[in-house]
């Protein structure tokens, strides 16, 4: 394993996040609007897909590079059939340290054990309510919260490592903080409260929909409660506290109003094969054909190595409400968060 790659900005590329499908069971308004996603919605042909075996193929490539870390992501990552065996075959890989997944949950309690025994050991969990009405609402689909909470149960008693996730949204779920701070205080588990994005071109953003990570903060009680804790990663994404009187910890994805790019060393993998080097970019820089074109791994690395020497994304740390608005950018569910 090399020396890391280093971009323009001076930032070492060391995570790679990987979206393994662009389906979702879920039909959350602020990413996969019905409208838009309705039954005729033109999904991702399976033949575009990626293969485990050239996921796997990369991400060794990746790792030879400096990559350190994956996440899987989708869409919803556990509906494509046969997870556990890209698992398998990414924790084999030398220099992974850390493997995660990001997911609804819905499917979490059935799948649990298998991405267990294949060595997936932390999932991140998204949840924006634990008002069943208002969750029901927001994933589009009227799914219980209940559900989740007791896949999340499963998933814990399996041996993961689990952190959830609340993207917060002015108007819609801010009434939430207080209820989903008290109960995952009480399970142990780590909140991490989202700043709601502009991602994507039609998930209705706006900066008045925006609770600032210091609003929330305040909210929880503020210094009085919360003592910061060190990051467990370089670059981790978000800033963690501790609550004073108790073993659980929250943290805030400040995304909007302390963009963190200058620390940014994460790279997008799109389930059809494109490498995507910011969450917010327009184009992808496509190695599938590449790699269906019988590419040799120095073919794929030179093509890699020439992504990471020009990229010099600082989408968020440039946002105006302007760029917001303007920009075409790439979907959510396709890119993977
Ligand atoms: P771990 O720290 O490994 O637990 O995961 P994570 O928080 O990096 O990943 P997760 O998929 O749970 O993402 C949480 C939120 O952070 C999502 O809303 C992501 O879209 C957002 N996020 C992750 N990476 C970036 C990034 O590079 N830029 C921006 N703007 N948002 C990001
Ligand atoms: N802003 C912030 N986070 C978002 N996510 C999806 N859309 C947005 C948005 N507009 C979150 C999901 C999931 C993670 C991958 O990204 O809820 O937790
Ligand atoms: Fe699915 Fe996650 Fe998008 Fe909701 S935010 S539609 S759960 S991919
Ligand atoms: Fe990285 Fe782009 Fe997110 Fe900034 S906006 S942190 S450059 S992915």
């Amino acid at each position: 394993t090399g020396n890391p790659m280093i971009d323009p900005l001076s930032r070492p590329m060391r995570d790679l996040r990987i979206s393994v499908t662009d389906r979702c069971n879920f039909r959350c308004a602020y990413c996969m609007p019905k409208e838009i996603f309705g039954d005729d919605y033109a999904f991702m042909p399976k033949d575009q897909l990626l293969s485990w075996e050239e996921i796997a193929r990369l991400a060794r490539l990746y790792a030879s590079l400096g990559i350190r870390k994956i996440r899987l992501t989708g869409g919803e990552p556990m509906l494509r059939r046969g997870l556990p065996e890209l698992v398998r075959m990414l924790t084999a890989i030398q220099g992974i340290e850390d493997i995660g997944c990001t997911t609804n949950g819905l499917l979490l309690g059935q799948q649990a054990e298998s991405l267990y025994d294949a060595g997936l050991r932390r999932v991140n969990v998204s949840l924006d309510a634990l008002n069943p009405e208002l969750f029901g609402h927001i994933n589009g689909r009227g799914i219980k919260p209940s559900i989740i909470l007791r896949n999340m149960e499963i998933a814990r008693e399996t041996g993961f490592e689990v952190k959830v996730n609340m993207v917060v949204q002015k108007g819609v779920n801010d009434q939430e903080i207080l209820p989903m701070a008290a109960y995952f205080k009480k399970m142990g588990i780590t909140l991490c409260f989202i700043e709601f994005m502009d991602v994507g071109n039609d998930n209705s953003w706006s900066l008045q929909r925006v609770v600032t990570k210091k609003e929330i903060f305040e909210r929880l009680g503020g210094a009085e409660e919360l003592v910061p804790a060190a990051p467990r990663f370089p670059g981790e994404v978000a800033k963690r506290f501790r609550y004073k009187d108790g073993e659980a910890e929250v943290g805030f994805i400040s995304s909007v109003s302390e963009a963190f790019c200058s620390s940014c060393t994460r790279l997008r993998l799109s389930s059809d094969g494109k490498i995507y080097t910011c969450l917010f970019a327009s184009k992808g820089y496509d190695l599938r054909t590449l790699l269906r074109g019988g590419a040799t791994d120095e073919e794929l690395l030179a093509a890699i190595r020439g992504v990471w020497a020009k990229r010099e994304d600082r989408y968020s740390e440039e946002r105006t409400e302007q760029t917001a608005l303007k920009r075409k950018k790439i979907g959510m569910s396709y890119i993977g968060g």
